[in-house]
């Protein structure tokens, strides 16, 4: 390696490597001012006097010779006694009784023993012995982790915290420059902003590094740089990274000694392309324009190393080693010294980089989102040097057209091709880093193997970012960074009761919920092989529909639970405690005839007749259909294509109204735009979501009329398409700037007070003051949510009526828990596990470990009507998962009914649902292996009564 270095010229390594070393000696005291003459015969050149040295000889020598070290933790790393990360006075941790994955044995490795941590290392791993403790007297903190799953700290590959902090503030908008479209001379560390939110709350996720990418406006956007999510003595940016580059301050690594790895984000395809108005073609030139000119640098570089290392004395003499600061960091990528990580979504972008690295020459570490890269895992394959790593999100797709046919099965597929996989957050901007654990359970859930995916958020990202020699594993000599989780990691609402950086405790560790001995074993998950397959075959877009659609009559066999409507609730009908009374549900025409044992519903001769189909429910369940609501599922098909939405209704506040449409009295009706058959709600009822509530699409005060619609119908016009025409009158009220909150709040008293019954906008708020319809209003803010307390009580006085007001979105509801309870006003948290993105949510109750409660058990525990929502389309097929999560988190709390309700009958009641019409089109979903909140269950079939059919899925 040393030879390497010393000889790029490939000449006789002995006698180059001896002349080297003279020449070094000589320049050492160069350097040290002394005057210096060569005599004849060390050079091959024909240098007959002696010559002086030119200052820079030595600099320029010494990057010669380090062209071709590769990067890699220091030669004597594991040789440290203490972390460079190391805090003085942190206390030596012994973890008792850990059931610890080590990440070691490609993730296979799980072994029951203590951990010892001291100055920032894990020091020990087994039985440590008393006489081994002794050395640490009294300040040795002992924690008894009770067999609890020990994990090394989650490591996000992608990340944006720091440069886009939250909540989200103009001041603080670092992550994109839009000056350039190829700029490798920026760096993330430039616009790490220490006050961000996410830090603790990523940390409250298990989170301890995270690689900090700049954004995606351009084709390259700059070095990105791994830091631990820890605050510091020193309080600032610097001393949150680890091992940064040299480059950060243009020094040098030492002699024999190796640099460090560093980080460089490129993006493909619709994000840099939307940005500089141009097309996939321009930002490929955007590219090898660039490498062109890094290739050059460095081929001036190579030949002028190759010419003094080989004892040229003339061009030593000439000129310094040829740099430039502005793309050294590009020339470092040629050199294989830098970890390319490329936002890249679709076949056509991967195959056009992986051509790219051919051409120049270079390894790509990672493609990111990466949407079909499952569909051509052969074109990974081919890049350079060796297949990159796939950093994915489990569910996040459909947004845009490149992300349409992302797949929760990419996992796994990418895995049984060999490929490297990696579940990350973007965070803030899609997934928050505090849920990252979630991506990797979700894939699990679809068919990733446990070990890869454990490894998915921990050691393969710490390998993909080259940081895997200290963070990743919990292994002797890596950094004390560890997880003690309340359940199995792969447990969905799995949550830390403690995390350790560098040594150090980082959460209260009192708020620690009791999970039943279920949740800590791996999850049995559900069979997908054949969906995966079929995504395949479909080029990602394989069909929805239900297989098959029975008028007649279904059994459902060992049946283990069974949850029905009341008017206003959800309870439970049937519960077998043993496999051996499960009992059986006879389906007739979409409607449930009989259930209970298979005495009583007398089903000896159905299932004996071939013709009548019979479902094994393998200890599973009847529940009611969910509903989703906060998206535009059923307006929309992907966010950022206009011309698959339903798009944006015209705003009173924000300008006039055409009088076409009625001008400023104008209400718009969700109605009127349903679209059906869109992927997202197809997948939604695929999971049973069997109905949406949509209100119009807007972006400011006044949105309109909302509906109720059956995600799984064909169209419109199809038999309970539309479950109810109109549900509630929406409107918004937040800090868009202008028109000021005052005016929103004001133009609401306005219309509550005097509505003008000549309009339909008017005709609708007067319903609303005779409480006849439901009012609702999204806001997040306590003071907005206060304010409108004190509306309802003005209105409700003025016209001696009782309103009926829903807040949606409600972050910060639960400060006025007690207030909404007693105004009758009903909250949907939107979405279920809050963040702080914007300043008017950042008063969040985040709950355990953080707080005691979420904020969805405070409002409860007022006796709160609350339902739950999403605020992204792909999150509607989630909606079991979100709820199941609430559940856990409440510790048992929660009844399995009284979650259920929380997006079905709760929904409804806050939506202004429940009529006649829609009490006949509850659906009910049968799930497999499970009830629908478990993890370990599958949606197999929807009961339709309002249809009279039973959709087999
Ligand atoms: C880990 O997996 C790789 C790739 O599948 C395999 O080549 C290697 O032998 C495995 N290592 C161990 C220790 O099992
Ligand atoms: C420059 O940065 C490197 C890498 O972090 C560090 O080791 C070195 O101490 C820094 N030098 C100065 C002068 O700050
Ligand atoms: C899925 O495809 C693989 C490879 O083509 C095949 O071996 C397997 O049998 C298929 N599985 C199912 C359930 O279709
Ligand atoms: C909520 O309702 C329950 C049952 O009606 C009642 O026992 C409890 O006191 C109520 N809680 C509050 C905070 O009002």
């Amino acid at each position: 390696m040393e030879k390497d270095n010393l000889d790029p010229t490939g000449r006789t390594k002995r006698s180059s490597t001896r002349r080297v070393r003279l020449l070094h000696a000589y320049l050492l005291l160069a350097v040290s001012g002394a005057l210096f003459y060569f005599g004849q015969g060390y050079w091959s050149s024909s240098t007959q006097s002696a010559v002086k040295l030119p200052p820079h000889a030595a600099t320029s020598l010494a990057r010669c010779r380090s062209l071709q070290a590769k990067p890699g933790p220091s030669r004597d790393f594991y040789k440290r006694s203490q972390s460079d990360r190391f805090e003085e006075g942190t206390q030596p941790i012994l973890i008792k009784n850990a059931k610890i994955w080590t990440g070691d044995i490609n993730g296979t490795e799980v072994i029951s023993a203590d951990v010892l941590l001291d100055k920032g290392i894990i020091k020990g791993i087994g039985r440590v012995e008393t006489f081994q403790l002794k050395a640490f007297k009294d300040d040795l903190v002992v924690i008894d982790a009770k067999n609890a799953w020990v994990t090394p700290g989650i490591v996000d590959l992608h990340s944006h915290v720091g440069d886009s902090p939250l909540p989200d503030l103009n001041g603080a908008q670092d992550d994109n420059s839009l000056l350039g479209t190829a700029q490798p001379w920026l760096r993330a560390l430039d616009g790490l902003n220490t006050h961000d939110d996410s830090f603790l709350l990523s940390i409250a996720g298990g989170v301890t590094t995270a690689l900090v990418l700049p954004g995606s406006a351009n084709a390259i956007g700059g070095q990105g740089f791994t830091i631990k999510l820890r605050s510091t003595t020193e309080r600032s940016p610097s001393s949150m990274l680890l091992e940064p580059p040299y480059q950060i301050n243009s020094s040098f690594f030492a002699e024999n000694d190796r640099p460090r790895w560093r980080q460089m984000k490129h993006a493909c395809g619709e994000n840099p392309s939307s940005v500089y108005h141009y097309t996939r073609m321009d930002n490929l030139w955007a590219f090898r324009e660039v490498y062109n000119k890094a290739r050059e640098i460095k081929t001036t570089q190579d030949q002028y190393c190759n010419a003094v290392l080989g004892g040229d004395w003339a061009t030593l003499n000439k000129s310094p080693f040829p740099e430039d600061l502005q793309w050294e960091a590009l020339v470092d990528v040629l050199r294989g010294r830098v970890k390319v990580q490329v936002h890249c979504y679709e076949a056509v972008d991967l195959d056009d980089f992986v051509r790219l690295t051919q051409e120049f020459q270079f390894p790509v570490a990672a493609f990111h989102h990466a949407h079909e890269a499952y569909l051509v895992p052969d074109v990974l394959k081919k890049a350079y040097e060796h297949p990159p790593a796939v950093a994915m999100f489990a569910a996040v797709a459909r947004y845009k057209r490149e992300a349409y046919r992302g797949s929760g099965f990419a996992p796994r597929i990418l895995a049984e091709h060999g490929l490297p996989v990696v579940m990350k957050s973007d965070s803030p901007a899609a997934i928050h880093s505090r849920d990252l654990l979630f991506e990797a359970q979700q894939a699990h859930y679809y068919g990733l193997p446990e070990h890869l995916a454990l490894a998915s958020v921990t050691t393969t990202p710490a390998d993909t970012m080259g940081i895997g020699h200290r963070v990743g594993y919990i292994k002797e000599g890596w950094d004390a960074d560890l997880v003690i989780w309340d359940s199995h990691p792969l447990a969905l609402g799995a949550t830390p009761v403690q995390v350790i950086i560098d040594g150090i405790p980082q959460l209260p560790g009192q708020f620690v919920v009791e999970k039943p001995q279920a949740f800590q074993v791996t999850p049995k998950v559900p069979n997908f092989d054949k969906e995966a397959n079929e995504t395949v075959e479909y080029e990602g877009l394989p069909p929805l529909e239900p297989e098959e659609t029975v008028k007649e009559i279904v059994v459902f066999t060992n049946v283990k639970s069974i949850y029905s409507r009341t008017e206003e609730s959800i309870q439970e009908s049937f519960l077998a405690q043993e496999a051996d009374s499960y009992g059986v549900a006879v389906v007739e025409k979409g409607v449930l005839k009989c259930f209970g044992s298979s005495l009583s519903c007398d089903t000896q001769s159905l299932l004996q007749s071939s013709s009548i189909p019979v479902v094994d429910l393998e200890g599973g369940s009847l529940s009611p259909g969910l509903i989703t609501y906060g998206a535009p599922v059923g307006l929309e098909e992907i966010n950022q294509e206009p011309s698959t939405t339903d798009g944006y209704v015209p705003d009173p506040l924000m300008g006039s109204v055409p009088k076409v449409v009625g001008g400023d009295g104008a209400l718009i009706r969700a109605v009127d735009g349903l679209q059906f058959g869109g992927r997202d709600a197809l997948m939604a009822y695929r999971a049973g979501v069997t109905a949406g509530i949509v209100a119009p699409m807007h972006d400011g005060f006044l949105s309109g009329l909302s509906t109720s619609f059956s995600t799984g119908a064909r169209h419109k016009l199809a038999s309970g398409a539309v479950i109810q025409d109109v549900n509630a009158l929406h409107v918004t009220i937040r800090h868009f700037g202008s028109p000021s909150v005052s005016t929103q709040i004001g133009t609401l008293r306005h219309l509550l007070l005097h509505p003008d019954e000549n309009t339909p906008l008017g005709t609708w708020f007067k319903k609303v003051t005779e409480g006849k319809e439901t009012l609702v209003v999204e806001a997040d803010n306590a003071d907005i949510i206060a304010t409108l307390v004190v509306l309802k009580r003005e209105v409700e006085r003025a016209h001696d009526s009782k309103i009926k007001l829903t807040i949606s979105g409600g972050v910060e509801a639960y400060l006025l828990a007690k207030e909404l309870a007693r105004a009758h006003i009903g909250v949907i948290q939107v979405p279920a596990r809050p963040f702080p993105g914007v300043w008017e949510q950042r008063r969040i109750l985040p709950g355990p470990p953080l707080t005691e409660k979420s904020s969805i058990m405070e409002l409860l525990d007022h006796n709160v009507t609350v339902g739950l929502g999403i605020v992204e389309n792909w999150a509607a097929h989630n909606t079991r998962f979100d709820l199941a999560w609430v559940a856990i988190g409440a510790g048992g709390r929660l009844s399995k009914a009284d979650t259920i309700a929380l997006a079905s009958t709760n929904l409804e009641k806050l939506l202004g649902g429940g009529g006649a019409s829609a009490q006949a089109a509850h659906d009910l979903v049968a799930t497999k292996g499970g009830d629908l909140l478990d993890f370990e269950s599958k949606v197999v079939a929807v009961i339709s009564p309002k249809r009279g059919t039973v959709d087999l899925l």
